[in-house]
């Protein structure tokens, strides 16, 4: 395990944004996690004399939900961690231990070439999987939370204290695109690993419009979780764009939700002025109040900003919510961006959309 010095994170992140770490180490196995454990004396010292000012530490995955503003102050982690294995099975389902270094993407291959269902719906998220459970990855109609069973984490945030712990669904506090570990405790745990209960029988999770309309007209009957599979892969890949290719980070803001009796008036307030406007009604995990998801991109769309470019930086041409970087573009200038349609869609519509990007 080496310590780098002011590494250049450009390669790091899918927006490509050009900014150095302070410090910077890859973690190939626990005992590199061990070893920089011991380290901490070194870390906590440069904290000190920085008066505390430089930031802690920052795990990075796949890079693909960091906005990187400006340098990092401190100490990134990249998570290398490697394996996928079966740890159980029974007639009806499998259980997958994964670790977080591998790429989602090839989690999702692992599961639908051994026949299993359950992450077929969010083939070809970009990332890592010890980032997945940060933001409870989603996407046509189906969520991490729906097949996890537990999380695996070092405590790295007290000196004395680096223990491994098993954190089961239920304390993960998943909710849309959340989760602890973006909340209570951010930056505490290092994600090791993931467990996941799939299913043998098929279980087929297709209603999602898109979806549901792609698989009709082109006729596909689906026999197996790789059919569902390739044909959210063919969708997401005429809609979003390659990060290889334009940097990006997936969408750079999170749907807009209007909740309970107060969120039903104003939606009948909108749809007044706004007959047009798409929504779509869900029932929250409490089941006792209405939660009404207006789509983020229809509002950007709606502003002007679907396909517009601005320098360095724009609005993709295909979907409304994905910002991308043209080639040199600074984090602060994607930033200034999104703080520009944030303050149009508020003006317009009196909505406020957050972002689902991390900024750093
Ligand atoms: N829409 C527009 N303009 C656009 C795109 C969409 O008006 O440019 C409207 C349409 O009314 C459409 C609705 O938005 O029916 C929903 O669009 P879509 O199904 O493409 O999904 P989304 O809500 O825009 C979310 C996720 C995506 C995920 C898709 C598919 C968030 C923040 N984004 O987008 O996730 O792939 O659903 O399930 O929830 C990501 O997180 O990086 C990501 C790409």
């Amino acid at each position: 395990m080496k310590i780098e010095n002011n590494y250049n994170l450009s390669k790091l992140n899918t927006f490509g944004i050009s900014v150095n770490a302070k410090f910077f180490v890859e973690i190939q196995s626990e005992e590199d996690l061990q070893e920089l454990f011991k380290m901490e004396e070194f870390f906590a010292k440069d904290r000190s004399a920085s008066g505390g000012k430089n930031n802690q530490k920052l795990f990075l995955g796949g890079g693909s939900n960091v906005l990187f503003i400006r340098d990092f102050n401190g100490l990134v982690i990249l998570n290398k961690l490697k394996g996928i294995t079966i740890l159980n099975e029974d007639s009806e389902t499998v259980t997958v231990r994964c670790m977080g270094g591998e790429i989602w993407h090839d989690l999702v291959n692992f599961t639908v070439e051994r026949g299993l269902w359950g992450i077929e719906n969010l083939s070809l998220i970009p990332g890592t999987v010890g980032a997945a459970p940060m933001q409870n990855i989603g996407a046509y109609g189906a969520e991490l939370q729906n097949v996890l069973l537990n999380v695996e984490a070092f405590d790295i945030s007290t000196q004395e204290n680096k223990k491994k712990r098993i954190f089961f669904k239920e304390e993960c506090h998943f909710g849309y695109r959340d989760s602890i570990f973006k909340n209570e405790l951010k930056n505490k745990y290092f994600i090791t690993a993931i467990s996941l209960k799939l299913s043998k029988t098929p279980k087929p999770n297709i209603s999602y419009k898109i979806l549901t309309e792609y698989l009709d007209k082109n006729k596909i009957e689906v026999k197996n979780s790789k059919d569902v599979s390739d044909a959210v892969a063919f969708i997401r890949r005429t809609k979003l764009p390659d990060p290889t290719i334009i940097p990006n980070a997936g969408s750079f803001f999170k749907n807009v939700f209007l909740k309970g009796e107060v969120g039903e008036v104003k939606m009948k307030e909108l749809l007044k002025i706004y007959p047009e406007m798409p929504y779509f009604k869900e029932e929250n995990g409490s089941k006792t109040s209405v939660l009404i998801k207006i789509p983020a991109a229809w509002l950007i769309e709606q502003c002007g900003w679907k396909g517009k470019r601005v320098g360095n930086v724009g609005v993709h041409d295909k979907q409304a919510l994905v910002l991308v970087n043209y080639g040199g573009a600074t984090g602060e200038e994607i930033l200034v961006l999104a703080n520009t349609i944030i303050k149009e869609v508020r003006e317009k519509f009196n909505l406020e959309l957050s972002p689902e990007v991390n900024m750093i």
